[in-house]
């Protein structure tokens, strides 16, 4: 799954830049016009984003057995005797030996996937109400323009098109906006903490293990001294 990861990679990284952009919007002195554009530009990432992790889901049930859920998250049979062994081997320097992920690197991906099916969802919502961009958008304009199934009342709703708007459905819109926006951010700054231990995690296995975990994420090899479990 290395196109995966790197398509993530790149989306969540311009996703973080945008997002900070976005976060001290006003202290950068950016117009209410150039926020609306930072946003757009923020969906569209977020979109190739979501699609890349919708695949990924999928993967994870037809994909090859070292991608599939059963051997991505922490569980099942004897799993935790195996993430025992591994720790009792990582305390004496010398860890088990995986051909996929280790049972504490199978831990830390539950909560990366975690993090980032929140992001997805809470992301998705939140172009809803601030962009009217799908697959909400449709449903947050009515309610904010008070059009009910009248689709004439839509036709040209922008963000800021403030003559549009029916006060008191765009206010009720915004208050149910607001633990999603929370929860966005909240996931922004878990995000952060996650990727240092990731990228630590995976830097101390590689020296620790010595089988090119890095090198792997390249070119889909890993090297072994011993004998590789499942
Ligand atoms: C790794 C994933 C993501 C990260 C780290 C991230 C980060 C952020 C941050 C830091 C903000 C600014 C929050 C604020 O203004 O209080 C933001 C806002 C926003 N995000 Fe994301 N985001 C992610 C994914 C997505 C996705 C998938 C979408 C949807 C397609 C999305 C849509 C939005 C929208 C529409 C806003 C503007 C909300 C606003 O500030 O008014 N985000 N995001």
């Amino acid at each position: 799954m290395r196109w995966f990861d790197w398509i993530n990679v790149l989306c969540v990284l311009g996703l973080i830049g945008v997002g900070i952009v976005i976060l001290n919007a006003n202290s950068l002195g950016v117009s209410s016009e150039g926020k609306v554009d930072l946003k757009i530009l923020h969906a569209w990432l977020g979109y190739a984003f979501s699609l890349n992790l919708l695949w990924r889901i999928l993967w994870g049930f037809i994909g090859n057995p070292y991608s599939r859920w059963s051997a991505v998250l922490p569980g099942g049979r004897g799993y935790g005797a195996a993430l025992r062994e591994w720790i009792a081997g990582a305390k004496a320097g010398t860890p088990p030996a995986y051909k996929g992920h280790n049972p504490a690197a199978r831990l830390m991906l539950a909560v990366l996937f975690f993090l980032l099916g929140a992001q997805m969802i809470t992301g998705l919502v939140l172009a809803g109400t601030d962009l009217y961009f799908p697959p909400f958008g449709h449903e947050f304009a009515e309610w904010a323009t008070g059009s009910g199934e009248d689709h004439a009342g839509l036709v040209g709703l922008v963000p800021g098109a403030k003559e549009m708007l029916d006060p008191e459905g765009y206010a009720a819109m915004r208050r149910f906006r607001e633990p999603f926006i929370e929860i966005h951010e909240i996931g922004f700054w878990a995000m952060l903490v996650a990727i240092v231990l990731h990228i630590g995690a995976v830097v101390v296995s590689d020296i620790k293990e010595g089988n090119g975990l890095i090198s792997a994420m390249f070119s889909g090899r890993k090297v072994f001294t011993e004998e590789p479990r499942e």
